[in-house]
C-alpha cells in the first residue's frame, strides 16, 4: 500500500501552517527547530546548519552524555542548541523536545546491519519511533512542517523495477519480497519501508505537513568521533579493494549511487523552507557502479593503485537513480563526484583510515 499527500489537503495544510507560522512571528520568536538523532552522521551536521542559519536547535539523542556530545557543544551558535533524552521506542519521550518547534527533522534510526532479529532491533523501532514522533508533533499546534529522514532503500529494493528505468520518488521497496527472500540487508529496507509508509498514512490522518528526503549512500567527513559506517562503505575500494561493500550495495540496489553529507543536510532544509515543496524527494548526486567508479578512483588516486578490473561484474547501473524532483524545485548539488572524494579521502587520511 503507498501512501502520498494529495495536493487539495496539502494546500489546506499549508494555509493552516501559515497561520501558525504568523503566530510564530508575532511572538517575535527565533524559529526552532527539533532533529532526532541529532549526535549521528547525518543529524550533527543538520543542528550545525541550522545553528549556522539561526534557528533555535533541540536536539535528541539516547545518551546525551558529554563525552558523546562534544562535537555538538562546540558548534559556533551552540548557546541556541538544547539536548534531550530520547529513545524512539519510549512512547511520549519526543514530546517535549518538539514542543513548541516550528519544524521537526526526523532522522534517528537504528542501523543494525549486523543485527540477527532485525525485527526487534531495526524494524519495530523504526517504524515505533516513527509514530512517536509524530504523535508528539500532533499534540503540539506549533509544528509547520516535519522532514522525514528516508532511504533509496524504501524506493529501490523491488525486483519489479524493469531494468535500465530510472528510479523516482514513486517507486516503493517491496516489503513483502524482502521479508520473504531476506536479500543482504533486507531489515534496514523494510524498516525504512515500513517507517515511511506508516509516516505517510499517520500524516495525511492527522493534517501534518509532512515530506521525506531519500539518500542513497551518504559520505564525507563527519562532525561525530568516529568515522561513520556509510563513509567506511563509500571508501571501501580504497580500504577492501576487490572486496569492497560496494559490489553488495550495488548487487541489491542496482547502482552505488553517492551524496554527501553537506548536501544532504542542505537538501533537508531546503525542502522545509521551500513552501512548494511536497511529498518524496531522492537525494542523489551520482549514480554509478563499482567498476565505473573504481576506474574514476584509481585515474583520480594513482597513488592507491586501487583494483580496476571487476570481470563481468555490471559497469552500467541496472537502475540509475533521479534527483530530478530535487532539482526541478530549485535545489543545486556543492558537491559532484570529484569533490565528494576529494574531501572523503583528505578525511581518511587525518583520520588515520588511508595512507598521506
Ligand atoms: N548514512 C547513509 O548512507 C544513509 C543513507 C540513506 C538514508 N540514511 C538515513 O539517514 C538517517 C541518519 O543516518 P546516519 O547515517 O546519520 O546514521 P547514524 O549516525 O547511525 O545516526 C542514527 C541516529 O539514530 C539514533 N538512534 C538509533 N536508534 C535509536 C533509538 N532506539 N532511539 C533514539 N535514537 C536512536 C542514533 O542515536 P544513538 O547514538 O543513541 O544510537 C543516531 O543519532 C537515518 O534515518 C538513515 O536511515 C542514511
Amino acid at each position: 500500500m503507498i501512501y502520498m499527500d494529495k495536493r487539495s489537503s496539502r494546500k489546506r495544510m499549508k494555509r493552516e501552517a501559515r497561520q501558525r507560522m504568523t503566530t510564530a512571528e508575532i511572538r517575535g520568536a527565533r524559529r526552532t527547530a527539533c532533529v532526532t538523532g541529532g549526535n549521528g552522521f547525518v543529524g550533527s551536521l543538520l543542528v550545525k546548519q541550522l545553528l549556522d542559519r539561526g534557528y533555535n536547535v533541540n536536539a535528541t539523542m539516547r545518551d546525551p552524555d558529554e563525552a558523546k556530545v562534544s562535537h555538538l557543544l562546540n558548534l559556533p551558535g551552540s548557546e541556541r542548541l538544547k539536548l534531550f533524552r530520547a529513545d524512539l521506542t519510549t512512547e511520549g519521550s519526543f514530546d517535549e523536545p518538539i514542543n513548541d518547534c516550528d519544524l521537526v527533522f526526523h532522522v534517528a534510526t537504528p542501523r543494525l546491519f549486523d543485527s540477527e532479529d532485525p525485527m526487534s532491533d531495526m524494524i519495530e523501532p523504526a517504524v515505533e519511533g516513527t509514530l512517536n514522533v509524530l504523535r508528539s508533533c500532533a499534540k503540539t499546534k506549533t509544528v509547520k512542517r516535519v522532514v522525514l529522514t528516508s532511504s533509496t532503500s524504501a524506493i529501490c529494493r523491488n525486483p519489479e523495477i524493469e531494468e535500465g528505468r530510472v528510479v523516482t520518488e514513486e517507486n516503493w521497496s517491496d516489503t513483502e519480497f524482502l521479508l520473504s527472500e531476506k536479500p543482504p540487508n533486507w531489515g534496514y529496507g523494510v524498516s525504512k519501508t515500513l517507517a515511511e509508509q506508516e509516516a505517510w498514512k499517520f500524516a495525511k490522518q492527522n493534517q501534518i505537513d509532512l515530506i521525506s528526503v531519500a539518500p542513497v549512500l551518504v559520505t564525507g567527513p563527519s562532525l561525530t568521533p568516529q568515522p561513520p559506517p556509510s563513509a567506511i562503505l563509500a571508501l571501501s575500494l580504497f580500504t577492501a579493494g576487490k572486496e569492497s561493500g560496494l559490489k553488495t550495495l550495488q548487487e541489491v540496489v542496482g547502482s552505488v549511487s553517492l551524496v554527501h553529507v553537506v548536501d544532504v543536510c542542505r537538501a533537508h532544509i531546503f525542502v522545509a523552507e521551500k513552501e512548494s515543496a511536497y511529498g518524496r524527494y531522492i537525494c542523489s548526486a551520482t549514480s554509478t557502479t563499482v567498476p565505473e567508479l573504481a576506474m574514476f578512483l584509481s585515474n583520480r588516486y594513482p597513488q592507491y593503485k586501487l583494483p580496476t578490473d571487476f570481470g563481468d561484474f555490471p559497469s552500467k547501473p541496472k537502475y540509475p537513480v533521479s534527483s530530478e524532483k530535487l532539482i526541478r524545485e530549485g535545489f543545486t548539488f556543492k558537491f559532484g563526484i570529484e569533490e565528494m572524494y576529494d574531501e572523503s579521502v583528505e578525511y581518511f587520511k587525518a583520520k588515520g583510515l588511508l595512507p598521506v
